[in-house]
């Protein structure tokens, strides 16, 4: 296959991919179509690597309504909703919904995703389904699956035994909650925890942090601590961490120091901590999101997830990552034009940093060949356009081609 007039983010004038075998073969300007070699003329459009979703619960997707609607819009009241829900999950059930969330996902041109199970049920219904459909689409998408206490480790009936069977079924990392716990020390001790049974399983660490807003939720500075001081830095990330946009600015000083010195990586979920963020506040209002570009600006690896779709934390949501990074965008104030050009960073290359899969991710020759070709020149007009995704192709195959929409207008 031979793409021709592709515009790579990072370059200026247009090039040529060569994809054989399933690999990218050749990057260069004016490569000639060899016989019956498929070509598509980008015609200058942007390609880019696939989008990923550093952060969603396919276990929860499509539920929303069910048993009832989440009212109050409160983190709380999603956990009390889903803990009813959790009790009718049948392995069938999970797979249509968890599938049908990840079909929209690949039309909207993400191939790779990181979903949290909730493994704080003795069954573990939700964790054995979403393994089914890890191998039952893994020509499709690459998928991560946390092993997450959604009920808390040490404040959960055999939270502890729960999350050690989790990682014999196969989980590929290991989360947490620590400002759900019953105490502060519980979550100090629930990291402490995971972090070993990661360490010693080998398995990447991702925590549901301080999702509160309260400038006292401080898991953290544990978390980063533990990072740093076990050398499992960039393995480990800390997911929403909301209770920062709570903190006061000299915390925050001191503890960014740490935060660079850890190494972890950041998933804030812009459209889900703006809903579920300030719910018990008057006014003014806060806007429930972390401290994302003041991350960024001191080197910290930041990525953007989708967190829920349609479920009873967020009633909203279609797979699609350019929702994220808007709201992200506004909410962050990242709204300066060069902001917006490389925002695509938040859903591609920052994402597969946290991912772990900077090894087989990113159009490089040699790499394999994923990426996804947009209906537009560049980011700015792709974000604002809501640009289709022309072709998202999968190791050298074409998972989905989109037309664009024809507006006939009659003035
Ligand atoms: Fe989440």
């Amino acid at each position: 296959m031979l793409l021709k007039n592709v515009k790579l983010p990072d370059q200026t004038k247009l090039t040529d991919i060569r994809i054989e075998d399933g690999k990218f073969v050749q990057i260069k300007p004016d490569l000639i179509a060899n016989d019956s070699e498929q070509v598509i003329d980008a015609h200058g459009n942007l390609l880019l690597p696939p989008y990923i979703d550093s952060h969603v619960h396919l276990d929860a997707t499509q539920t929303a309504g069910q048993p009832r609607w989440n009212e109050t819009g409160t983190l709380f009241e999603g956990i009390n909703i889903w803990a009813e829900r959790k009790q009718t999950l049948t392995i069938d059930d999970v797979k249509a919904r968890a599938k049908k969330a990840i079909y929209r996902q690949v039309e909207n041109g993400i191939q790779f995703v990181r979903s949290h199970v909730d493994v704080t049920d003795p069954s573990f219904t939700a964790l054995k389904a979403l393994l089914e459909v890890k191998e039952e689409l893994k020509d499709v998408i690459e998928l991560q699956l946390v092993a997450f206490p959604q009920e808390g480790v040490l404040s959960f009936p055999h939270g502890k035994e729960l999350m050690e069977e989790a990682v014999k079924m196969g989980v590929d990392v290991l989360g947490g909650i620590p400002h759900y716990e019953f105490t502060r020390e519980y979550g100090v001790e629930s990291l402490k925890f995971i972090v070993d049974l990661a360490q010693k399983n080998d398995l990447l660490v991702d925590v549901h942090c301080d999702e509160i807003d309260d400038p006292q939720a401080r898991g953290l500075e544990t978390l980063a601590t533990l990072a740093y001081e076990t050398g499992m830095g960039d393995k480990i990330t800390a997911s929403h961490t909301t209770a920062m946009g709570s903190y006061n600015d000299a915390y925050c000083f001191k503890l960014f120091k740490l935060l660079k010195m850890s190494h972890i990586n950041f998933v804030a979920n812009p459209l889900v901590n703006t809903h579920l963020g300030g719910r018990f506040d008057s006014y003014p209002k806060r806007r429930g999101m972390t401290r994302v570009k003041e991350l960024r600006d001191a080197g910290i690896n930041v990525s953007f997830g989708e967190d829920d779709l349609k479920d009873p934390w967020y009633p909203m949501g279609d797979g699609n990552m350019l929702d994220p990074v808007y709201m992200g965008l506004v909410v962050g104030h990242l709204m300066g034009h060069e902001d917006i050009l490389n925002s695509y960073n938040f859903v591609t290359n920052n994402a597969a940093k946290t991912l772990h899969i900077t090894d087989h991710y990113g159009i490089k020759e040699g790499y394999p060949a994923n990426c996804i070709l947009l209906n537009g020149t560049n980011f700015y007009d792709v974000l604002n356009e809501h640009a289709e995704v022309l072709y998202s192709i999968h190791e050298g195959n074409i998972l989905v081609e989109t037309k664009p929409k024809e507006i006939k207008r009659n003035f």
